[in-house]
């Protein structure tokens, strides 16, 4: 597929720079010029960029964020109160973005209650996104977590749908996913894809979705939260990520790694979450060997995979940390360890 905006980049004239940057520099990192689009109301390779992003994510209309996830979470959380919503049901362990945005745009929020079980908080069951839908007029959930798990979205649309409420989803940390049943813009009024988590897009791209029902309210809405300044960069890499083939080889040798390493047997592969007994030491011992995991949460270490990890390097960490004594996770996990997010 056509990649609009690295193209539009690739094939720019040199030119004098009265304009910012101030840098001065031709070169990938442009401003919104005549030939390169405008974001706020794109025509151009902007448009073409966004309208190829929504048909690979199933989306009605998708916007490219150079603002990280936690814009896409103002702007879900903004169309949504722009259509009345005014409590939402919240996953409890949700990203502190999702309470930020409901703080600042003045939307109470209902905490979906989660367990905790083995040091990290569960997905929450239906019957607590039930009970907790009951009480507000709309449903935000992660998924995938950071442990690798998926909210039950088929469930959700279903309650979301019996009650007439929107169903958003925090896809942080998800965009690898649009290939698959368990992605969120397969259940969602309303998604976010962290492409820069999951997918070899640059440090703060994401996207912000809708389907046909809402995608007026989030264009309304993901105006007032983006940058007026987007960086052509970090655009290009989103188009790119999206793009970018699945990469079946290296998914099955991650769950394979998972095994091999004694992991909990998760849902999402790019996420391989190991229960070293004592995991400060098991993170030192791989950083002098020049690995670094994504998180240690003081039960757990979790490492980060994607389309582009390098099967070698995977090979590497099975190898690292083949000696480094485990936990049983079926015991209860050491008290004062902290889940990736704490409750709010
Ligand atoms: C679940 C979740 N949502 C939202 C965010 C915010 O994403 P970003 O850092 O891209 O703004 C994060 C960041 O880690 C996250 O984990």
């Amino acid at each position: 597929m056509k990649l609009h905006i690295a193209e539009m980049l690739r094939a720019q004239k040199k030119h004098i720079s009265f304009h910012t940057p101030g840098h001065k520099r031709a070169g990938a990192d442009i401003t919104e010029l005549p030939y390169s689009d405008c974001l706020v109301s794109p025509t151009g390779v902007l448009a073409a960029a966004e309208r190829d992003v929504a048909e690979i994510l199933g989306a009605a209309r998708s916007f490219l964020l150079t603002d990280g996830s936690t814009c896409g979470v103002f702007s879900m959380v903004g169309a949504m109160k722009a259509r009345g919503v005014k409590k939402i049901a919240v996953s409890a362990f949700s990203h502190p973005s999702v309470f930020h945005a409901c703080e600042a745009l003045g939307v109470a929020t209902e905490p979906v209650m989660q367990d905790m079980v083995r040091g990290f908080p569960v997905q929450p069951s239906p019957a607590a996104i039930e009970d907790a839908l009951e009480k507000a007029d709309a449903l935000l959930l992660t998924s995938p977590d950071y442990y690798g798990f998926f909210a039950p979205l088929a469930e959700a649309r279903k309650l979301c749908d019996e009650r007439k409420k929107p169903l958003a989803v925090d896809g942080a940390h998800g965009s690898h996913l649009h290939f698959c049943e368990n992605y969120a813009g397969k259940y969602a009024d309303l998604w976010v894809d962290g492409v820069h988590k999951s997918l070899p897009a640059m440090t703060q791209g994401a996207v912000v979705s809708a389907n046909a029902g809402w995608a007026e309210a989030l264009s309304e809405s993901v105006v007032k939260f983006r940058t007026t300044s987007p960086s052509y960069p970090i655009m290009a890499s989103v188009e790119y990520a999206v793009k970018f083939p699945r990469n079946e080889a290296i998914e099955r040798a991650a769950e394979a790694a998972k095994r091999d390493m004694g992991a909990l047997s998760n849902a999402d592969w790019t996420k391989i979450v190991v229960p070293f007994a004592d995991t400060g030491a098991a993170e030192r011992s791989l950083e002098a060997r020049g690995v670094y995991p994504e998180f240690n949460d003081g039960n757990y270490l979790m490492f980060y995979l994607s389309p582009c990890t390098k099967a070698r390097e995977l090979k590497k960490l099975v190898r690292l940390t083949q000696n480094l004594p485990r936990r049983d996770v079926a015991e209860d996990a050491p008290a004062g360890a902290i889940p990736m997010y704490r409750l709010v």
